[in-house]
């Protein structure tokens, strides 16, 4: 990182700022002591100029429509790896050797099994619970489970607790959907890779054989490929500043589940689908399209739109082949709900409105589909990017923890509520 500066005039004085610059993107002007000097903060809500760390993790140029994961290109890994080997590189910087690799997935394998007594911890939930907030509370009480890796000031417990996570996350979620349909939960399967012991945790019942088709565990796989981390957004920030104050791994992941459970973030790939299902036919598309557009309505096309990528999101490319895959794989040839999506693209990317603003189909877009005919329940869709984002969030936590300028996160205010004004009692008030 080349260190440099810049003058900033602020009222009749100049003041120098060191601007640091890192090895592809924008610079950023360190204003970490403009306080100090004049007594000022800087306001920008919902941190749209704001760098709040440094990172060697993702790297996304929205306007190219660039996402690299550790200098990889997302089509490259999706393309030729697996999610282990994401993992992998997430968390330690590089793709592994053979030796690594086996390696990593054996000490992943045999952490996916949690603790006897979760199973009980599960029964306190109604049936009808949204799987989401049985996955904020059954992470968050991981914490509860496993004392010994929740010293964060220990290189050998922060590992352990991650790969904790990313192994014993899928199992929490399969346990979770077991639960919301009834069934039995199912231990996982050591003898089956990743992603296929996830599809068997959430589809096998024990009173009959499960064979898992490889084409929708390959397309799962590349799923979470696309979701394992996309930088400083809004649950990866979530996780940094819990994480910022020395909670413990655990509870800092559930406070990151929690931010991406909305309709916004993570929430969107099961808002895009119940939106196609309102849609309910291509006839319909203008008057949505129409809604919108109003600005005296709320209405959004979800699935569309990026706070970062403004050209389009490669993910949404990757994940719209991957979607056809699963769609012949499983032999539906007229889902109504893919037509109305391709048509409502199509529409969406002629429309004055959309060009302008850059709104561009995002990766929620098509992965609810694909999500649906592999057999997931909407709302089952956000707890997958859930499983799939643990391994970010755990890179990031860590990447963070790691850092020797790390402070406790602790945001300033623009105060626009009441001066000082003394007590009154009940009886003086009018
Ligand atoms: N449909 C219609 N208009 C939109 C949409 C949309 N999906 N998204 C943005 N706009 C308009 C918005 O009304 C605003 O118009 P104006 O300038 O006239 O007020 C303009 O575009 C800019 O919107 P913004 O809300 O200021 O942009 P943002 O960068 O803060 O929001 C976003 C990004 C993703 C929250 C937003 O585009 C959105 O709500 N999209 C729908 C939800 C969605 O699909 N989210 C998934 C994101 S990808 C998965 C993830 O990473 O979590």
């Amino acid at each position: 990182m080349s260190a440099a500066s810049t003058s900033v005039k602020i009222g009749d004085n100049s003041q120098e700022m060191p601007v640091k610059s890192g090895t592809v993107g924008p610079s950023v002007i360190d204003i970490s002591k403009l306080y100090a000097q004049t007594g000022m903060f800087t306001y920008d809500p919902g941190f749209t100029s704001t760098a709040a760390c440094e990172s060697k993790i993702t790297y996304i140029d929205g306007d190219e429509g660039v996402l690299l994961y550790r200098g990889f290109p997302i089509e490259q890994l999706a393309e030729h790896g697996d999610f282990l080997e994401t993992c992998y590189l997430l968390l330690y910087g590089e793709l592994p050797t053979a030796a690594q690799k086996s390696d990593f997935d054996y000490r992943v394998t045999r952490h996916t099994m949690v603790h006897d007594q979760m199973q009980r911890f599960f029964q306190g939930f109604r049936r009808d619970a949204h799987p989401m907030a049985v996955m904020v509370a059954a992470v968050g009480a991981l914490s509860a489970f496993y004392h010994d890796s929740t010293d964060i000031t220990d290189a050998h417990q922060r590992m352990i607790a991650s790969m904790r996570m990313i192994a014993k996350v899928p199992t929490l979620a399969a346990m979770a959907y077991k639960y919301h349909i009834g069934q039995p939960f199912v231990y996982p399967l050591n003898e089956l890779d990743y992603t296929s012991n996830f599809l068997r945790m959430c589809f096998a019942v024990p009173a009959e054989d499960y064979k898992v088709n490889q084409v929708l565990s390959r397309a799962l796989d590349r799923i979470f490929i696309l979701h394992a981390d996309h930088e400083q957004n809004a649950s990866t920030s979530t996780v940094r500043l819990a994480g910022s104050s020395g909670a413990n791994p655990f509870a800092c992941i559930a406070a990151g589940i929690a931010c991406l459970w909305g309709p916004a973030h993570g929430g969107a790939n099961e808002a895009a689908l119940k939106m196609l299902e309102e849609i309910g036919h291509v006839d319909n598309i203008p008057k949505f399209i129409a809604k919108a557009k109003d600005k005296n309505d709320p209405f959004r096309l979800m699935g569309f739109g990026h706070r970062v990528y403004k050209n389009y999101d490669p993910r949404a490319k990757i994940m719209q082949k991957t979607a056809h895959e699963v769609l012949a794989e499983l032999g539906i040839k007229d889902d109504p709900l893919l037509d109305i999506a391709i048509e409502l693209e199509r529409i969406a990317l002629h429309d004055e409105y959309f060009i302008e603003k850059k709104l561009y189909p995002n990766v929620d877009f098509y992965s609810g589909i694909t999500l649906k005919a592999m057999g997931f329940p909407t709302e089952m869709f956000t707890v997958l990017f859930a499983v799939a984002r643990t391994v970010g969030w755990i890179a990031q936590w860590k990447e963070m923890i790691e850092d020797p300028s790390q402070k406790i996160g602790r945001p300033r205010q623009l105060y626009t509520g009441a001066t000082r004004r003394e007590y009154t009692t009940t009886a003086q008030r009018r």
